[in-house]
């Protein structure tokens, strides 16, 4: 979380690093800042997103070659101004932004108060700059090797970027747990949390590990180990483009991702999937066949809505594939003695790759033994570094806050994995996988039909916006569905909102059923149809609202629910593709008719990259 930019060349610096602050506002939106080095260090900070700070600097000095930029989402000190970033030490020769936990910040503080140092914020980020510029001072002025002595002493995660008044054409950064990117030009360097910022300018990039530390000046790029061991910058060229990260056209991000979804998946089929020739080829999961097709055991790890993901493969492995699953919250797998045999296979789901508690979670498990196969959407993100084997969604970068697009062709890739490892383990049938195959390369179509619904998504979100609670139900395949319904919901609109097995609502959220609570089913054709039916009854019998997603000429449901919303006709295991998209588009009309900023709701960010 957080957003980092900076940049250092012959260029005006503050165009650069706000239009970069505003890509990566995804990351945290509490308060945003620049620092600017021309001659003095100048900092502006504001609370809220980016364009106020923007419109509290109309007429402010702003020119400089050299500058920090930060988007926040807080952790240590309430969004305010004065906790905003960038930070300046207590000389104010040093400016820093952070994103991160510094954990044993407040032993630090304490040592520091007692020489004297008073703090202006209450972030963790003001006392590692002043723990630097402490060790600064009494190491003969030597900055870089001051920051490699603190960042030895400190525990947590960062990325940290330091402008420093005495040395305008250097800028000094470093990495630990949190992404970082240098861009490469032509004397100029950028940094960033992501690529966004950079493209624009360079295709050419860095890509900084753990424990590492650059020092950037207009024409040089030299990088560190924290034992100050030069290494050897690893530049690649970025494979996204400009078009990619822009609206598009669309009122917000998140309804173009919403429609972006028959191009992605299709993406994430192609080359992959060959219904006619009956092969899936996917060169990771190829790469440990060996080790899945004889696991014992396998361990999906995720977050949030990757979680699932998870959650539906886990009916699809066990259907297909007849191996056990587990579906683990990475932050409460990273805490507990987890047992791992041998044979265990862990797939960690994340689109970002950046997600602390699945990156700690799954080195965790490495250190155990197991092979981790990582399903990620942001090539060369720390989760994809460090798993053994894994392959990419290629959904392209999802900024909308909520994640949708990525959901879905995480879907698609688990599903991919599903079916190769049944076939070649033998436990599916030639005819069932052929025509899963099929069904799976329909999907991108029937997703389309599925969008013309729009309107009518639109109009049901008007009908129910006043809405207090909502109940999401399904079974099957389409419970974990009923869980992201009910979490885009809760994100986007602020309404409360709880997903449920439709049967287990008897055991207690039934309680909640009136005549002003809408129950939103999601009841496509499938095996649990007749139970699911039965569970409409309940909620009708106490007087529930119910509107159904169902399959197209389902006459049964649609009779009983109060509003429909039609799917095509698709076997069960490919259903949630086509379920979970009228559940995205109802939260985004109903945060939009709330006039809510969908794609940047409260206390969010995109990318949790804390604890
Ligand atoms: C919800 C959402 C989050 C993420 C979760 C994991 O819409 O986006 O719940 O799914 O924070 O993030 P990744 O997939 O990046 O690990």
């Amino acid at each position: 979380m957080c957003g980092i930019v900076a940049y250092i060349g012959q260029r005006e610096a503050y165009p650069i690093i706000l239009k970069g602050l505003k890509r990566l506002e995804y990351r945290g939106y509490d308060s945003a800042g620049v620092a600017l080095l021309n001659g003095s260090l100048r900092v502006y900070k504001k609370k809220g997103k980016v364009a106020a700070l923007e419109e509290s600097l109309v007429g402010k000095a702003v020119h400089a070659h050299a500058g920090i930029g930060h988007t926040r989402w807080a952790t240590h000190g309430e969004p305010s101004d004065r906790n905003a970033h960038p930070h300046l030490s207590a000389s104010g020769k040093l400016a820093m932004i952070h994103n991160g936990i510094i954990e044993n910040y407040a032993q630090l503080k304490s040592d520091l108060q007692k020489k004297g140092y008073e703090f202006k914020s209450d972030t963790d980020t003001e006392v590692l700059l002043n723990f630097i510029e402490d060790i600064h001072i009494n190491n003969g002025g030597n900055l870089e090797e001051a920051i490699r002595i603190a960042l030895r002493r400190v525990v947590g995660a960062y990325v940290i970027v330091v402008l420093d008044q005495d040395h305008p054409d250097t800028l000094i950064a470093a990495r630990k747990g949190s992404p970082l990117v240098i861009g490469v030009g032509k004397d100029e360097h950028f940094l960033a949390s992501d690529a966004s910022p950079i493209i624009e300018y360079t295709k050419e990039v860095v890509y900084v590990n753990d424990y590492e530390l650059a020092i950037l000046k207009p024409d040089e790029l030299v990088l560190k180990n924290l034992g100050n061991d030069k290494l050897t910058p690893f530049i690649q060229k970025l494979d996204l483009e400009l078009a990619a990260i822009e609206k598009g056209g669309y009122d917000s991000f998140m309804l173009k991702e919403i429609f972006e979804q028959p191009h992605t998946i299709y993406d994430c089929l192609r080359g992959r999937l060959d219904a006619t020739a009956g092969t899936i080829t996917m060169s990771g999961v190829q790469s440990c066949m060996q080790y899945l097709k004889e696991a014992n055991r396998i361990l999906i790890i995720a977050c949030g809505t990757s979680w699932h993901a998870g959650l539906v493969a886990e009916y699809i492995i066990e259907e297909l594939c007849r191996i056990p699953v587990e579906v683990e919250y990475a932050s409460e797998f990273r805490y507990r003695n987890p047992i791992i045999n041998k044979g265990d296979i862990i797939i960690a789901v994340s689109q970002s790759g950046e997600t602390a508690d699945t990156l700690v979670a799954i080195e965790k498990a490495k250190e155990q033994g197991a092979i981790i196969f990582g399903i990620l959407n942001v090539v060369g993100s720390s989760i994809a570094r460090a798993s053994h084997a894994g392959a990419y969604t290629h959904a392209g970068p999802e900024i909308g806050v909520a994640s949708t697009k990525a959901f879905t062709a995480q879907l698609v890739v688990l599903t991919m994995v599903a079916l190769k490892l049944s076939n070649e383990r033998g436990t599916i049938d030639q005819k069932r996988y052929l025509h899963l195959l099929n069904e799976l390369q329909q999907i991108p179509d029937k997703v389309a039909t599925v969008l013309q619904q729009n309107e009518h998504i639109s109009a049901l979100a008007e009908k129910y916006k006043d809405a207090r609670d909502f109940l999401y139900l399904g079974r099957g395949y389409n419970f974990p569905i009923a869980l992201e319904g009910a979490l885009k919901l809760k994100e986007i609109s602020y309404i409360h909102a709880e997903g449920y097995p439709a049967a287990e609502m008897k055991h207690g959220p039934i309680a909640l059923v009136d005549e002003k609570l809408p129950v939103v089913f999601v009841a496509t054709r499938d095996s649990y149809h007749e139970k699911i039916v039965s569970n409409i009854q309940e909620i009708k019998a106490r007087k529930g609202k119910v509107v159904a997603v169902i399959s197209e000429g389902d006459d049964v449901i649609e009779g009983m629910a109060d509003d429909v919303i039609k799917v095509p006709e698709a076997d069960e295991i490919v259903a949630p593709l086509l379920s979970v998209i009228p559940l995205q588009l109802l939260s985004y009309h109903i945060g939009m008719a709330k006039d809510l900023d969908v794609d940047k709701p409260r206390n969010l960010a995109k990318s949790v990259t804390v604890e």
